[in-house]
């Protein structure tokens, strides 16, 4: 995917290649882990419309920006901001960016990690089916089988901990590797798989007796529910809009960095987008009619995924055949997300510290290690981190759009996103305004928001 070019630095060696690559960063467990158990706790129809909107007005802006910062700097996020602002303090957004993805990175390879312990499960639960009775047992069993060895694995010190590092040890590997010619070459065939068996999945979630409940919940807004906690919920929807598109820190500046001058932008990023949203969107229409049908409580949390779709496994023929092709694709589609993060880290260390790519490599690995390992020992720091792209990822992303809005030149931006006058930029106004006005001004107020409702949250004596 990366190959020799812009002077000598490695870029992307198609269109296909960006995209594949650029969607590889944005769908991942965001989409099939978090995307469903965040609106599942935020009550669904109102949450998808507000994520929708906030994809769209913000969203798109900020990833356009992000390539634009990327692509016309040809250099990591801080190296970036260094160059097109000398003497500026712009690059502490590249900072930000790279303390993000160590927060991020720690967690979300946790997450990846009990993929894998699902896989290797799903092998042993295949062989010892009959003994331990899998296809006989009831809903209700299944789903006791399933939380309990969700329990009992995710509060164990060492298995955690050994899946953390060997998926740690799969995205360094690749990283090193220059991302040539491993991950792009399985992607490209393993993620349009993933999308099939999602599809597959759907078709027999919607089919179960009680589904309806579950599509209505997805798409009917029940505006009530956003009375409760509208703050939370709106903040919620943001910041998971921005970690699923893996925007807001820096990720999309690094991979924007290796596109070819002639790659078309905006058909890039709006690609993207819609590509990631409807991977969320599917995997909602997998998971609630299903949690409908056997009345799980759709704001089960984290482990709602865990839960929920071995019950849709066990109504198929087949039945741990899927859980185990589900687990490896959903690994797959980790990966691709993880490599996009340590690739900021890496970028940073290796131009802005001159180290070497593999020196840069190993050292971003063993200080991601400590942290992730804490976050397998404390469920207090998981969570921590795992809220933490809420806030962190939009005030990232409010700095990008002000860059692009209020401080890079019109032009610089204009013949980035036209390819140098290649490409029509119709659009061009309507961006302008986005950045200029609508994403800042929105992110700016929510973010407000959401930081005073966390400090009420933390001294409830204020309010
Ligand atoms: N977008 C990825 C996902 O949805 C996670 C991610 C966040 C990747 C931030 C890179 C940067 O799984």
């Amino acid at each position: 995917m990366l190959q020799g070019g812009n002077g000598g630095r490695d870029s992307f060696s198609s269109k296909f290649g960006v995209i594949a690559a650029a969607a590889g960063s944005a769908i991942g467990l965001g989409n099939i882990w978090r995307f469903p158990y965040v609106a599942g706790e935020n009550g669904g129809g109102a949450f998808l419309l507000i994520y929708l909107l906030f994809v769209a007005a913000i969203g798109i802006p900020v990833m356009m920006s992000e390539f634009v910062i990327g692509r016309s700097a040809q250099l990591n996020p801080v190296g970036a901001f260094k160059k097109i602002a000398p003497g500026k303090k712009w690059h502490l957004i590249g900072i930000l960016g790279v303390v993000s993805a160590f927060i991020i990175l720690a967690f979300y390879t946790v997450v990846a990690g009990w993929t894998l312990e699902y896989l290797v499960q799903s092998v042993k639960w295949m062989l010892l089916s009959n003994k331990i009775g899998f296809s006989e047992m009831d809903n209700e069993a299944v789903r006791g089988f399933f939380s309990n060895h969700y329990e009992t694995f995710v509060s164990g010190i060492w298995r955690p901990i050994i899946w953390f590092v060997v998926m740690m040890f799969f995205t360094g590997y690749i990283v090193i590797s220059g991302v040539k010619n491993g991950i792009e070459k399985y992607a490209k065939i393993l993620m349009p798989i993933l999308l099939v068996l999602l599809l597959i999945l759907v078709i027999r979630s919607v089919t179960l007796d009680g589904a309806r409940d579950g599509l209505v919940f997805l798409f009917k807004p029940d505006f009530s529910t956003i009375k409760e906690a509208p703050v939370k919920i709106i903040i919620e929807a943001l910041g998971q809009a921005f970690f699923s598109l893996s925007i807001g820190m820096g990720t999309l500046i690094t991979y924007g960095s290796y596109i070819r001058k002639k790659e078309n932008l905006a058909n890039t990023a709006v690609s993207v987008a819609v590509a990631d949203t409807f991977i969320a969107v599917i995997a909602g229409v997998a998971i609630f009619p299903a949690v409908f049908a056997f009345g799980i409580d759709p704001g089960e949390g984290p482990e709602l995924v865990y839960i929920t779709l071995p019950v849709i496994f066990q109504s198929m023929a087949g039945g741990l055949i899927w859980a185990f092709m589900f687990f490896l694709l959903l690994c797959f589609a980790a990966i691709t997300s993880t490599i996009s993060v340590l690739e900021v880290i890496v970028a940073y260390f290796s131009e802005q510290l001159n180290m070497s790519r593999r020196k840069a490599t190993i050292l971003a690995m063993i200080s991601v290690g400590f942290l992730g390992i804490i976050c397998t020992v404390s469920s207090e720091v998981f969570s921590l981190f795992n809220a933490s792209p809420d806030l962190m990822l939009p005030l990232g992303g409010f700095f990008i759009v002000v860059f692009i809005g209020w401080f890079l030149s019109k032009e610089k931006s204009r013949s980035e996103l036209s390819s140098n006058g290649a490409y029509r930029t119709r659009f061009y106004r309507l961006f302008m305004f986005l950045v200029k006005f609508v994403a800042p001004l929105a992110i700016a107020f929510l973010f407000a928001l959401g930081v005073y409702s966390k400090v009420i949250s933390l001294f409830p004596g204020i309010g």
